[in-house]
């Protein structure tokens, strides 16, 4: 079996890893991964497959930045040839960034089976593009792996055969748990001078929070407020670097923002274990502090993953200065108990996917070769 797995963006990154490491020990399975290059460079790439032990990708696209619509055309341009020509029995992608669409996309007019992982994640918001991305790879997907219960009611809501949806847990806890010796020797915390120091950390990316200046200014009034409470680490994302030049303090200063440039995911996942606090607009870092038992506090109106709040450490408090300064203050001074993790969320999610991709080998096989050629070129409009 064939699997050509493409990943574009941090958070894929350290979804693969684990599912991987599982095709491989698998004589039946080729593993063949592609990058579509929607983050690139040492930071947002390489340290991600060097930490996380992934192997070099067969294909990197090259894809870039770009609009939504240049990033997720590019995707399916560069794509598609190499997908005629590897001829994948299934094309597996995780998450719900442009290149997620992107692959399905492409893969679903070839007539490739499409498999999902973490599917059936919903806001509810249709402003936000992941979203957009997660309902429209859903609806074209042939096997979707979800991450918590109630995925599963979103996608039969929807539409979505019952026989195609499994609950497998999470492969972003798989990574966690896997990497766990190593992120716990990271030396972050002494490095930014903060051992013995009570920290909190802060992510922020979404275009609705850093994109309109009046919105962030606000934000960042209520950061700097916690901040002469406990100090903030914040690992600035590339989207929001030129915002910011004139935040940075020194590192180990005491207080306020300490604004740094992206970290690597074990030096990252180190730091959140050992914050008291951590302020996000992220996904996955809502799921990486329930397990790691950090109180988390979400700068959004919502959530599509809200097992971190019935069963973690997560609270979804909005953007209202206001708000986050006493919610903030408020989580310092009666820290949430940690609680077990949501269920399957045990470092067993990669085989189990693996184990029900192999189960369905036979109905992937059934697939004709000629749905795999190009459309005829067609003269003429409307021809
Ligand atoms: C993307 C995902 C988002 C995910 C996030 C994780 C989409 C729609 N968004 O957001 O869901 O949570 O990744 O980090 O797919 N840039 C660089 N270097 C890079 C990558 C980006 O400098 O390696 C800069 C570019 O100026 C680019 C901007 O960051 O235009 C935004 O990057 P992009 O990949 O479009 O979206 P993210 O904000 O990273």
């Amino acid at each position: 079996m064939r699997i050509v797995s493409v990943v574009g963006a941090r958070p894929n990154f350290v979804k693969i890893g684990p599912l991987i490491r599982e095709m491989r020990q698998h004589a039946v399975i080729t593993p063949v991964l592609v990058h579509t290059g929607q983050h690139y460079g040492e930071a947002m790439s390489q340290q991600f497959f060097a930490e996380l032990d992934i192997p070099a990708a067969d294909h990197n696209l090259e894809v870039g930045s770009g609009s939504h619509a240049i990033q997720t055309a590019e995707v399916m341009r560069r794509l598609e040839p190499l997908l005629i020509s590897a001829r994948p029995d299934v094309v597996l992608v995780v998450g719900d960034v442009n290149s997620t669409l992107g692959a399905a996309l492409t893969a679903v007019k070839l007539g490739i089976s499409v498999v999902h992982v973490e599917a059936g994640l919903r806001s509810f918001d249709r402003a936000m593009p992941e979203e957009i991305n997660r309902v429209l790879t859903d609806a074209i997907s042939d096997l979707l792996f979800i991450t918590e219960v109630g995925a599963r009611r979103n996608l039969i809501r929807e539409g979505i055969a019952p026989r195609k949806i499994h609950f497998v847990g999470n492969v972003m806890a798989d990574a966690l748990l896997a990497s766990r010796p190593r992120w716990r020797t990271s030396s972050i915390v002494d490095r930014l001078g903060l051992a013995g120091t009570p920290f909190a950390v802060l992510t922020l990316h979404r275009p609705a929070n850093v994109d309109d200046p009046r919105v962030f200014g606000d934000l960042l009034g209520a950061l700097r407020e916690i901040g002469r409470h406990i100090p903030i680490v914040f690992p600035v994302h590339p989207r929001v670097t030129s915002r910011l030049a004139s935040e940075a303090t020194a590192p180990g200063s005491g207080r306020g923002l300490i604004c740094r440039p992206p970290l690597g995911y074990l030096d990252f996942v180190a730091l959140m274990s050992r914050a008291r606090l951590v302020l996000t607009d992220s996904g996955g870092i809502q799921e990486e502090t329930t397990m790691l038992g950090v109180p988390c506090l979400t700068l959004r109106d919502t959530t599509e993953r809200p097992v971190t709040v019935t069963h973690g450490t997560n609270r979804v408090i909005g953007t209202c200065a206001k708000t986050i300064v006493s919610e903030a203050l408020h989580t310092l001074e009666h820290p949430p108990r940690p609680v077990a993790p949501p269920p399957l969320w045990d470092g067993g999610a990669a085989r189990r996917i693996v184990q029900i991709l192999l189960a369905e080998r036979l109905a992937r096989r059934a697939r004709a070769p000629e749905s795999m050629a190009p459309a005829p070129a067609l003269s003429g409009s409307g021809a």
